[in-house]
């Protein structure tokens, strides 16, 4: 099992290519099953979930085309990706795939628009909590859907004649659900109020790409999206959005080490929140050309306490790194976890590296250390694993952080990246 070795203590300062974002890409992929016409990706970042997904896709009868080698774009590695649906040859999607990754369960809203019934496993993915799934089922039951459990699958069907426009309020606010109701009310037959929909970027884009395909989409980026049904979507170009959780780590990394890096081709405007708290924290940060420039200064850090929430809020995807940056705050800050229960596995982690930190339900008091000190750690989910990393460049000596797989999931080139910053990260292998 691969495992990343970091010596810590180097400032980082350079340029940081931005991928595209997993968690754009993901639904966007899914989405290339509404249509028998080719759906063009662009800007496709190179991840251990776009590959499963790229496999699952696969076995419902998606024919995949990669642009033959990775275009080299401003110092990135963009890939563009063409999905081709003429039919859908399976509509089921098997436990063996949707248990390794919980977005692979949202085809269940494209197979059943389409085809009108589904069979998909209930969703595995990171340790991050419970997870549940009732708000699709009682999304989808408002588009006239029939939903059960059968064995840890879901047997969907849609009524004689398709789905049906409706008027639907979320109990709490999903991404996830949010995206499947999208892609099932937009081939449904009239139209559909969802309330309290997700606000996060990632359901702009997927809204945006659907409006291209020809979907009748409003209001996305707001709590309430109107959804004219239409009969068929047909096939589109679509370049996917920045990755707003990388550029917000690396920014942490910095202001966590020290030094002065542009964030190249990602959009400052994606993660307000997660800024404004860098910034109380004593980095200075700013828009560049197509970026991001932050300089950070390591060893005067502020404490600044955050909650995280539903986007415009602070993004559960950077609790972990912000907690990261806060071991070594002058003072002490809180964290406050109020996505998922149980986000607080890198706790124990970052003591390791000697961190002050203690729980109080799902509050995180930190006391900022002056000095962190390399150790060896485990990875436990994929932004856990990330702040392990950002905590490692900035402790004294040597951190191996083991499991590396789960950063493979989100983080395109991370030593790569790092390493052209003046970082020591290198990955030993077996
Ligand atoms: C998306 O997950 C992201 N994943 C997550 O990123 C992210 O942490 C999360 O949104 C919140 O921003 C992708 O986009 C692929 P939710 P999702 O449904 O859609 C509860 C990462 O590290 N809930 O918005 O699965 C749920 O338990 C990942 O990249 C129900 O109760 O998250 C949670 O408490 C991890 N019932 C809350 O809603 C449901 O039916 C928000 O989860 C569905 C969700």
């Amino acid at each position: 099992m691969d495992r990343i070795r970091i010596v810590g203590g180097n400032t980082l300062n350079g340029i940081i290519p931005i991928s595209g974002a997993k968690n754009a890409a993901l639904p966007l992929m899914i989405a290339s099953l509404m249509t028998s016409d080719t759906l063009t990706l662009e800007n496709v970042p190179h991840l251990a979930d776009v590959e499963l997904l790229l496999r699952i896709l696969g076995n419902h009868g998606v024919d995949i085309s990669v642009n033959g080698r990775r275009e080299r774009q401003s110092g990135s590695y963009a890939r563009t990706i063409h999905f081709t649906c003429r039919t859908i040859v399976d509509t089921t999607a098997p436990y063996d795939l949707v248990s390794k990754m919980r977005a692979s369960f949202w085809v269940i809203g494209p197979l059943l628009a389409r085809e009108g019934r589904a069979r998909v496993s209930l969703p595995g993915g990171c340790a991050i909590g419970t997870r549940p799934v009732d708000l699709f089922i009682d999304g989808l039951r408002a588009l006239g859907a029939s939903m059960e459990i059968d064995s840890g699958y879901i047997e969907a069907t849609a009524p004689k004649g398709g789905l049906i426009g409706a008027s639907y309020t979320f109990p709490k606010v999903s991404v996830g659900a949010t995206h499947v109701m999208m892609m099932a009310a937009a081939l449904a037959r009239g139209a559909t109020t969802i309330h309290n929909a997700a606000r996060e970027p990632e359901v702009v884009d997927l809204a945006n790409c659907l409006n291209a395909m020809g979907a009748k989409i409003s209001g996305a980026g707001t709590a309430t999206l109107t959804i004219e049904g239409v009969t068929s979507l047909s096939g589109a170009r679509h370049r996917v959005l920045p990755d707003r959780i990388e550029t917000g780590t690396y920014a942490m990394a910095v202001a966590m080490t020290g030094g002065n890096v542009t964030l190249e081709d990602t959009d400052i405007a994606l993660l307000d929140t997660a800024i404004e708290a860098l910034r109380r924290a004593g980095a200075e940060i700013s828009p560049v050309d197509g970026g991001i420039r932050i300089i950070g200064h390591g060893d005067a850090i502020r404490p600044v306490d955050i909650v995280t929430e539903p986007f415009p809020g602070f993004p559960t995807d950077l609790q972990a790194q912000f907690m990261g940056l806060m071991t070594r705050a002058r003072g002490v800050a809180h964290v406050t976890e109020t996505i998922f229960e149980n986000r607080f596995m890198h706790v124990q982690e970052l003591a390791r590296l000697g961190a002050k930190i203690t729980l109080n339900g799902q509050t995180a008091r930190i006391e900022g250390v002056p000095t962190l000190r390399g150790a060896p750690v485990m990875a436990t989910d994929l932004r856990a694993s990330v702040s392990l990393v950002i905590a490692g460049l900035a402790a004294e000596g040597e951190t191996l952080v083991n499991r590396v797989y789960h950063l493979d999931r989100g983080f395109e080139r991370l030593e790569e990246k790092l390493t052209r910053c003046g970082a020591i990260v290198e990955r030993i292998s077996g």
